[in-house]
């Protein structure tokens, strides 16, 4: 499966992100809870340097609850790493968020008074993974914008909130890590990837084979199945037959059937379903 990413545009994100860095005291990555690993960026990790990290595991409310706890404990294991789920969609969150952002910078930047010196913080994310629709939310609790700071470079704008963050308003752009096959069928699963860039039934193949594996109870319930398939194929078929992807002398549409279950994962129609495990790193 060969998937097209642009050096180009790398390189530029990857610059800014460099230049403001220095002002920055934490670092908050926004990843999407049913793929906290593949969502992740291969390089934030020497970008931040020693910086504390937040990592926000968004769209929680579509991933499997005990699987995004295992995450929580992965990601923490790390030293200065605090991880919070949340669901950027969700009204108040961004009020909630802003107060555990506090209290994660009280604990990280140890005796600074953050309502003299608020804390500097910088949202980071790949494309698609909530980082506007979270913006948004805290946009309704800005106390100051506040222009060219001092230590601020022209063009970067601050937003100052309650409890002593001031949010800066940098690139924000990542790009995943496709460092194995699988991180890219599961990005293009939860639609990170855009479908034109890989092969669409493909990829519902592989979703479907990995749905009927890990999340078995989902898929009869959904789908109103008295037996369970014995490979993706079947279920993509079963799939076709009850959902509108019949066709004259009784060939199955597939490309419909992997539309109708690319879709009804996306929208949270198959309950919530986390693509990877922290296991897949530990072993
Ligand atoms: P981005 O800036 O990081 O690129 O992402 P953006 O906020 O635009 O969000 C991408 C999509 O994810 C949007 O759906 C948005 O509504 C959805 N989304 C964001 N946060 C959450 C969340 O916590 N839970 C759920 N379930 N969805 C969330 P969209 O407008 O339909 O876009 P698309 O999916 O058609 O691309």
């Amino acid at each position: 499966m060969a998937i097209q990413w642009y050096p180009g545009h790398m390189n530029k994100a990857r610059k800014k992100i460099k230049e403001s860095m220095p002002q920055i005291d934490i670092v908050i990555e926004v990843l999407d809870a049913r793929i906290p690993l593949s969502s992740e960026n291969p390089l934030l990790a020497e970008l931040r340097g020693k910086r504390p990290c937040i990592k926000l595991l968004n769209k929680s409310d579509l991933a499997d609850p005990e699987v995004t706890k295992l995450w929580r404990t992965h990601f923490e294991r790390e030293q200065d790493v605090k991880a919070i789920p949340i669901v950027a969609e969700k009204k108040g969150e961004a009020r909630q968020l802003i107060q555990k952002m506090t209290h994660v910078a009280k604990t990280m930047l140890g005796e600074r008074n953050l309502e003299i010196k608020p804390a500097r913080v910088m949202i980071l994310g790949i494309p698609n993974v909530g980082k506007s629709t979270l913006m948004n939310g805290l946009a309704g609790k800005i106390l100051a914008k506040v222009g060219n700071e001092p230590a601020v470079t022209k063009m970067q704008q601050v937003i100052r909130l309650e409890g002593g963050i001031s949010l800066f308003d940098t690139p924000g752009m990542l790009w995943p890590k496709i460092g194995d096959e699988d991180s890219g069928y599961r990005l293009a699963i939860t639609g990170a990837i855009k479908n034109t860039a890989i092969e669409f039934e493909d990829i519902a193949l592989y979703a479907a084979d990995y749905f009927l594996q890990a999340y078995p109870e989902q898929i009869l319930q959904r789908y109103k199945l008295k037996q369970l398939p014995s490979e993706g194929t079947n279920l993509l078929e079963e799939i076709g037959r009850k959902r509108g992807g019949l066709r004259a002398g009784g060939r199955i549409d597939m490309h419909k059937a992997s539309e109708v279950l690319l879709h009804d994962y996306r929208s949270g129609l198959l309950g919530r379903v986390s693509l990877e495990t922290p296991e897949r790193v530990e072993g």
